[in-house]
């Protein structure tokens, strides 16, 4: 960890946040949940906590799909033209902007990434979703349909479809990018007309809220965003079970998007899931090297190799295997990991005590196995939740850490000297979330992006995200697909009308 501790003041505006418990926003008003329970956030960086949040539970949820209920059914919010909901969307986007800092301090203080990171990455992204969704607004529209009924000769009709909201929808988000995440979520549920019940991650509440702050003060009418803060077992079970609840997207663990789906079944309400992920990086023998290590490097570590779409596995051609992978760690090496708040550091800790161990526990398995940790392979410190950043070599196919997702900062190097065994072996696994390419062979990464069973292929890059841009998952990483105009598609139902003329 660095020596010196170069620490971000915190905004006044964040230290008054911190200090006022954290509530349930249901119906336009801030309340205290039912059992009058509150669970602490912790700063992953020390491992102390930070703030008190209200314990939402079943009784809880219920109040705020009946809020939603209400909004969607009864409520001015359908009334509005779409012009106006854009407008709204877009005005909820300024505000943020101009809270931009407080997002960036809270994200860094909740989840323990680096406050430089959420300042360029978490904060502008989120905004922009919301943006390029307010736009949306206006633009869903259905076709108009030629049809020939062959047992209605002569007879002409006028047909047409409509897309309308699906609903009252329950979001259910992960601590990754708690803000980004949410506004994945929120953006193109509004932009349909839905309404909303969320519930963000315990591990991380805090910038949903401070969003919750923002959405009233936008001038949205009451219960079309409630938010409800809680575990997962009580009150994200409660949302996806619900009878009156139309749809239910998720982001998270795989083990989990099967309870969604299995609890969706009662009402059999749409499902969206965004799960996880064992992306692979083939690197090419025609590779730019000096591009590629950074590349493939940041691929792994950007946000602590919390990301679903996380380049885990690194083939990398055996010609060139020695030289990548030794620039890997030594771009680990150099890798500064401390405090996210700290101006100077790299990489912040783990989410939690939680995940900390469960990527311990994988370091250990592998090594059990036989692998080789190149850099790193253990725990930096012994407070706060943070993990050296680390290169395993000597692994193979079978191997856990090969076939699980670690979600922490470890990545798989492995050489190959077949490009179609490779392809084979990038698409050995129960996920196909995204993968990348590395070549200057751009006919080569086109025939070979044809071959990747994934939701994303890179091509000479990793972690590219943009509002316009699709993104899910092949296999167990999920269903459906986010961002981009297929987001639209979730949250609309599509209505035909048939008129005799
Ligand atoms: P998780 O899947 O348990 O949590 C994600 C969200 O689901 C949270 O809001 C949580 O409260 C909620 N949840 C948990 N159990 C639920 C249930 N029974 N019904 C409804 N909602 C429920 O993920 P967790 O435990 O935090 O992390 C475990 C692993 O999941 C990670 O190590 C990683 O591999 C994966 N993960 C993947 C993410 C992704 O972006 N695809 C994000 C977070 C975790
Ligand atoms: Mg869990």
């Amino acid at each position: 960890m660095s020596a010196t501790v170069t620490e971000t003041p915190l905004l006044p505006s964040v230290q008054k946040f911190l200090a006022t418990e954290g509530k349930l926003l249901i119906d336009g008003t801030w309340i205290p949940a039912l059992s009058g329970k509150t669970f602490s956030t912790f700063n992953p960086a020390t491992g102390e906590p930070m703030c008190q949040v209200a314990e939402g539970q079943k009784g809880d949820i219920d109040l705020a799909v009946k809020a939603a209920r209400r909004a969607f059914d009864k409520g001015p919010w359908r009334k509005l033209t779409a012009s106006e909901r854009g407008k709204m969307i877009w005005k909820l986007a300024d505000l943020m902007e101009a809270r931009l800092e407080d997002f960036a301090q809270l994200e860094s203080l909740d989840n323990g990434k680096p406050v430089a990171v959420a300042r360029v990455a978490d904060v502008p992204l989120a905004i922009d979703l919301f943006r390029y969704m307010a736009g949306w607004t206006t633009k869903i529209e259905g076709n108009t349909i030629p049809i020939s009924v062959p047992y209605a000769p002569g007879a002409q009709f006028h047909a047409y479809t409509l897309r309308e909201p699906v609903g009252v929808v329950g979001q259910i988000i992960p601590w990754n990018f708690p803000l980004l995440m949410a506004a994945w979520k929120l953006g193109p549920a509004l932009a349909a007309g839905c309404t909303i019940v969320l519930k963000p991650a315990e591990q991380t509440p805090l910038s949903a809220l401070l969003l919750g702050e923002l959405f009233c003060e936008a001038g949205f009418p009451p219960g079309v965003l409630n938010i409800v803060t809680g575990f997962g077992e009580t009150a994200g079970a409660g949302l996806a079970a619900h009878p009156d609840v139309d749809k239910v997207a998720f982001t998270g663990s795989t083990e989990v998007g099967k309870l969604i789906a299995k609890a969706a079944t009662g009402n059999l309400k749409k499902v969206s899931l965004e799960l996880g992920g064992k992306s692979p990086s083939l690197v090419l023998p025609d590779a730019n090297i000096e591009s590629t290590i950074p590349g493939v490097a940041n691929a792994i570590f950007f946000n602590h190799g919390q990301c679903c779409c996380a380049g885990s596995r690194l083939y990398v051609d055996k010609s060139i295997f020695d030289k990548v992978v030794s620039g890997v760690a030594e771009q680990a090496k150099k890798i500064k990991v401390g405090p996210g708040m700290d101006a100077q550091t790299d990489m912040g800790p783990l989410v939690s005590d939680e995940q900390q161990q469960r990527v311990l526990g994988y370091l250990e398995s592998g090594m059990n196995e036989g692998a080789k940790a190149m850099v790193g392979g253990g725990r930096v410190g012994t407070k706060g939740y943070f993990i050296e950043p680390t290169v395993l070599v000597n692994t193979n196919q079978k191997m856990k850490v090969i076939q699980e997702e670690i979600f922490g900062p470890v990545v798989c190097a492995e050489p190959f000297t077949d490009l179609e065994e490779v392809v084979t072996k990038a698409n050995d696994s129960i996920y196909g979330l995204a993968s990348a390419i590395w070549t200057k062979d751009i006919g080569k990464a086109h025939r070979i992006a044809a071959q990747l069973r994934a939701g994303t292929v890179w091509i000479n890059c990793h972690n590219i995200f943009d509002a316009a841009l699709p993104f899910g998952g092949y296999k167990q990483s999920g269903w459906g697909r986010e961002m981009g105009h297929e987001a639209i598609d979730l949250y609309t139902e599509v209505k035909s009308v048939c008129a005799l003329l």
